[in-house]
């Protein structure tokens, strides 16, 4: 049970869109007509004629040819979305099917986290609720929507920063509350959580997301940001809960091709959840997002070819976090791993001289490690509950033996040792 009621929560101005429809969802290409609808260039693209993008030459996905891009990509990329659906439809958590009708595809999963807060937040008036530390578009795409932030911080690294139900709740009761005393203020329309969370690696127990789901008097959306799920422990197949989104008309799943798939460079990510509001955020998107090329190499990679390689590639990625988790601790200044280990990077401790969690260190060794030995990792020592930390992403075998050595010659160098 849920008090969601998606006519007073989306904006009403979105409520009354209609999806794109293109002369084409009415006369199919089939190849004998002559295409003079959508004003393209009938002699077609720059680009060699011969030449095939990918030629991927499998019998379930078409290779994509150059000469073909003069035409505008489907708006609705249905083949796509069953790929997707096929994927999450393992019945681990409900017996319920998704079918594209589930889903929203969009330029990364970071244009969805802009449509969900276009979708139901009125400017200058809502809300939504963050748990920190979370990955910063979030907070990143509110401002830019002008919509308000309402942060409840994850519980502690020790407590392996899960969601603080007992805050979110409150957050929520006292949101309601102040709403019905004054409705022009706005509210909290959207909950933003990260399973598994950036920067924290952490999975997020699936009966706290539930307990928010089903809050009795919140009027508003669970968006789980699962982009590291394939990563997730004790088994990354069954982890998703996109297929959860059956039901709770009030779950949206997103996930994205630029992590376990090593796709970030086509921008692929979607958005699963009941089709009343993937029929919303269909109509507020732009008809063309997804791109030809990025259709039709995403739909490679979720074939049964892509996915042997992606669930390879994931095996060494694991291989690899197995050994940095049991190397990092042998090295002097390197403290303890903050959060889990459901995502493809981890989250680690720099010490000072005296063997305390130390901003100062953490940020010569992040600055030593770029300019003197050319690693790049991540800073996090100023987000909530992460002081003294770098995130350190899993490379090849190869990036992990020149990362331990580097990381062990700098922490020597600035503590002095
Ligand atoms: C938690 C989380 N969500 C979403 C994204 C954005 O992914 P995409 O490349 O699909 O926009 C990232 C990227 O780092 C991320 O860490």
């Amino acid at each position: 049970m849920t008090a969601f009621n998606l006519e007073t929560c989306a904006r009403p101005n979105i409520l009354q869109l209609e999806p794109y429809r293109c002369a084409r969802d009415d006369y199919k290409d089939d190849g004998t007509n002559i295409l003079l609808d959508a004003n393209e260039n009938a002699y077609g693209p720059p680009l060699p004629a011969s030449n095939g993008v990918n030629g991927f030459n499998t019998p379930d996905v078409p290779s994509i040819a150059l000469s073909t891009l003069h035409r505008y990509p489907d708006p609705h990329q249905h083949d796509l979305k069953q790929l997707l659906c096929t994927l999450r439809n393992t019945h681990a958590h409900t017996q319920k099917t998704l079918t594209p009708a589930n889903l929203f595809v969009g330029v990364g999963s970071d244009e969805a986290i802009d449509a969900l807060l276009r979708c139901f937040c009125v400017p200058g008036r809502d809300r939504i609720l963050v748990c920190p530390p979370t990955y910063g578009m979030y907070a990143v795409s509110a401002q830019v929507n002008d919509v308000g932030l309402v942060k409840v911080p994850l519980l502690s690294a020790e407590e392996g920063f899960q969601i603080d139900v007992p805050a979110v709740l409150a957050k929520l009761d006292e949101d309601v509350k102040r709403a019905e005393e004054s409705p022009e203020g706005g509210r909290i329309k959207l909950v933003y959580l990260c399973s598994p969370g950036n920067p924290t690696g952490s999975l997020l127990r699936k009966e706290d997301i539930a307990k928010v789901l089903a809050h009795p008097s919140w009027n508003g959306v669970v968006v789980v940001d699962e982009a590291y799920i394939d990563f997730a422990a004790p088994n990354p197949e069954t982890a998703s809960l996109a297929e959860w989104v059956t039901e709770w008309p009030n779950l949206v799943v997103m996930q994205t091709l630029s992590k376990a798939f090593g796709l970030a460079g086509i921008r692929l990510g979607a958005a699963f959840t009941d089709p009343a509001i993937a029929r919303l955020l269909n109509s507020l998107k732009a008809p063309y997002n997804i791109s030809s090329l990025t259709s039709s190499i995403a739909s490679y990679a979720l074939s049964g070819q892509g996915l042997a390689t992606m669930q390879a590639n994931r095996a060494r990625i694991l291989e690899q976090r197995d050994r940095l988790l049991r190397e990092m601790p042998k090295i002097p200044g390197v403290g303890r791993l903050r959060g889990g280990t459901d995502a493809n990077f981890l989250l680690y401790e720099m010490l000072d001289a005296g063997g305390k969690p130390d901003n100062a260190t953490a940020l010569k060794v992040y600055e030593r490690l770029a300019e003197n030995q050319g690693v790049v990792v991540r800073f996090r020592g100023k987000e909530h509950g992460c002081l003294g930390c770098l995130r350190i992403t899993v490379g090849t075998d190869e990036e992990v033996t020149r990362f331990l050595a580097s990381l062990e010659r700098v922490l020597r160098e600035v503590r002095g040792n």
